[in-house]
C-alpha cells in the first residue's frame, strides 16, 4: 500500500536512494534531504510493505503569493501508478491559499501538469550546473 506524508522532518537521507535517475550531477544523498527539510511544503509517498520513500514533490514559497514546485519524483519501478498525480494533488491543495503556482517541465511531462488546470507560459532559467542531455 502507498502511504502519503507531509512531514518532511521525517525524511532522512537513507530514504531518498534511486531517484534523480539521467541527471547529469544528481545532487548527493545529503543535499536530498537538505533541500526537502528546507523547502516550504513537501509531500510524500512510502512503500508501507517495505516503508521505502517511493515518490515525492516539494514546493518553495514566500508564503503570501507564490509557490514554484521545484522537483517532482517517482522512483522508476512506481510509476505509472497514480502515484504522482496524488503527490500534485495533494500539494496544490496544500497551497491554495496562494496567487500562483509554477513548475518548469520538459514538453512530455507538460500534459501531465495540464490535468491539474496548469497553462503553458514561457519561461527562462539559468543553470550554473553542468549542463544536461536537453541542455539545462
Ligand atoms: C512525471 C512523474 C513524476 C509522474 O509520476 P507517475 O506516478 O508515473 O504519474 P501517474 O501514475 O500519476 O501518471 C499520470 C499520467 O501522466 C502520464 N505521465 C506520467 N509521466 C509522464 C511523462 N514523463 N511523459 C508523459 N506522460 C506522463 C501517465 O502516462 C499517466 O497517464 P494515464 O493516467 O493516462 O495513464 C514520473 O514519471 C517521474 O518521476 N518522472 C521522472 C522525473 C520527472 O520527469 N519529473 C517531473 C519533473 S517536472
Amino acid at each position: 500500500m502507498i502511504a502519503y506524508s507531509s512531514n518532511q522532518g521525517d525524511l532522512d537521507a537513507e530514504d531518498l536512494q534511486g531517484f534523480f535517475v539521467g541527471w547529469p550531477t544528481p545532487p548527493t544523498p545529503e543535499q536530498r534531504v537538505e533541500v526537502l527539510w528546507n523547502s516550504y511544503a513537501v509531500e510524500f509517498a512510502t512503500d508501507t510493505d517495505t516503508n521505502k520513500v517511493v515518490g515525492f514533490v516539494n514546493a518553495i514559497s514566500d508564503g503570501v503569493l507564490m509557490a514554484y514546485l521545484p522537483l517532482l519524483e517517482v522512483l522508476p519501478d512506481y510509476q505509472g501508478r497514480g502515484i504522482g498525480t496524488e503527490l500534485v494533488r495533494r500539494m496544490l491543495d496544500r497551497l491554495q491559499h496562494l496567487y500562483g503556482v509554477d513548475v518548469c517541465c520538459d514538453e512530455d511531462v507538460a500534459n501531465f501538469y495540464g490535468r491539474f488546470d496548469m497553462i503553458k507560459v514561457t519561461g527562462m532559467v539559468k543553470r550554473s550546473a553542468r549542463l544536461g542531455p536537453n541542455g539545462y
